[in-house]
């Protein structure tokens, strides 16, 4: 037969053994971070409607969650909470039994070696539902920020192994810095929710963390969707100040914006696959129109090939569950 002139791609393709060998990106579950919603009180764990397979716990049903988890194999979680009580400063947010510090307390007594985060804002504490003090038609800036430090800090006294701010105030990386720095805790790393589009992808996480805005939206300090170097001015503001991990949010629709960020830092990226996205794809798999396992583990390599070193997922007891059984 005759050499034909063109390059023969197929050759690295012709068997799994082949594929397997020349594959440039694997999902481990290492690179898996949860979020769990914590609730106050004594009633049971709800599902969350618009999320399924995901639960708002109360303390006493957190052990045993952990427990799975750690099963699974899974190293890291990040901490949502519900307060019983909102006021317009949310104050639940850096009380020092406030329902996200006594969680961090609770898993780290029951598990030392799992990663705690703890999600660093006011929106699940304020009763307007906004990231911050809000004031004269808007959420205050600097104000803000000093709230925030006092919350980081709060987490961090209760053992967080990990801060992650996420309300988008300007300066928040720099304050928050200080202010760990100040207590005492310059060991512990920042995971900057650098670039948070407003985004519609959020709405069942909305549901989940009773943390809508009761009133106006979140697009004086969350970014634009249209905007990409805005995106790379957050990432350089937030490493400038001095955050250890970048996350970049949501992530389906914005994998040209993680791989930009990829390029512009030599920080670990993160994604966080949001709750529209695990949504989607719980609605979609739920009616038979798509292979659920094949769908969610080609999303997640992407996110990876696209540059991060961790995602932030729902789906990462699915994906530990999936890895485990290709093992
Ligand atoms: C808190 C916060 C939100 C999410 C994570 N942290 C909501 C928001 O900013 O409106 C969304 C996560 C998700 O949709 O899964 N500010």
């Amino acid at each position: 037969m005759l050499n034909q002139n063109f390059d023969r791609h197929r050759r690295l393709r012709n068997s799994a053994a082949m594929r397997d060998l020349v594959r440039e990106t694997v999902l481990h579950t290492d690179d898996l971070i949860y979020p769990i919603f914590v609730k106050e009180g004594q009633e049971p764990k709800t599902e969350v409607t618009s999320m399924p397979g995901v639960f708002q716990f109360p303390l006493h049903e957190l052990e045993s969650e952990v427990a799975t988890l750690i099963d699974l194999g899974i190293k890291a979680i990040i901490l949502f909470g519900l307060p019983d009580d909102k006021d317009d400063v949310g104050s639940g947010a850096y009380h020092d039994h406030g329902i996200v510090q006594e969680a961090i307390r609770l898993v780290k007594r029951v598990a030392p070696e799992m990663i705690v985060i703890a999600d660093t804002c006011l929106c699940e504490f304020t009763d307007h539902g906004h990231c911050g003090i809000f004031e004269n038609g808007d959420v205050e800036n600097d104000k803000s920020l000093e709230l925030l430090k006092k919350t980081a800090i709060s987490q961090a006294e209760a053992g967080a192994d990990i801060i992650a701010p996420s309300n988008m105030m300007d300066g928040f990386v720099k304050i928050i810095r200080e202010g760990l720095d100040e207590a005492g805790y310059n060991n512990i790393p920042i995971m900057s929710y650098a670039v948070k589009y407003a985004s519609a992808f959020y709405g069942p996480f909305r549901d989940a963390a009773n943390s809508a805005p009761q009133f106006g939206d979140r697009k004086t300090y969350q970014m634009d969707p249209a905007n990409r170097l805005e995106a790379l001015r957050e990432a350089a503001s937030d490493e400038r100040e001095g955050a250890d991990f970048l996350i970049v949010k949501p992530s389906l629709s914005y994998m040209d914006i993680i791989r930009d960020v990829r390029n512009q830092t030599n920080l670990p990226v993160v994604a966080y696959n949001v709750s529209g996205e695990y949504a989607m794809v719980k609605a979609a798999s739920a009616n038979g129109w798509i292979d659920e396992k094949r769908i969610v583990l080609e999303m997640l390599t992407s996110m990876k090939r696209a540059g991060v070193s961790l995602i932030i997922t729902y789906f990462a007891k699915d994906v530990a569950t999936y890895l485990k059984g290709d093992a």
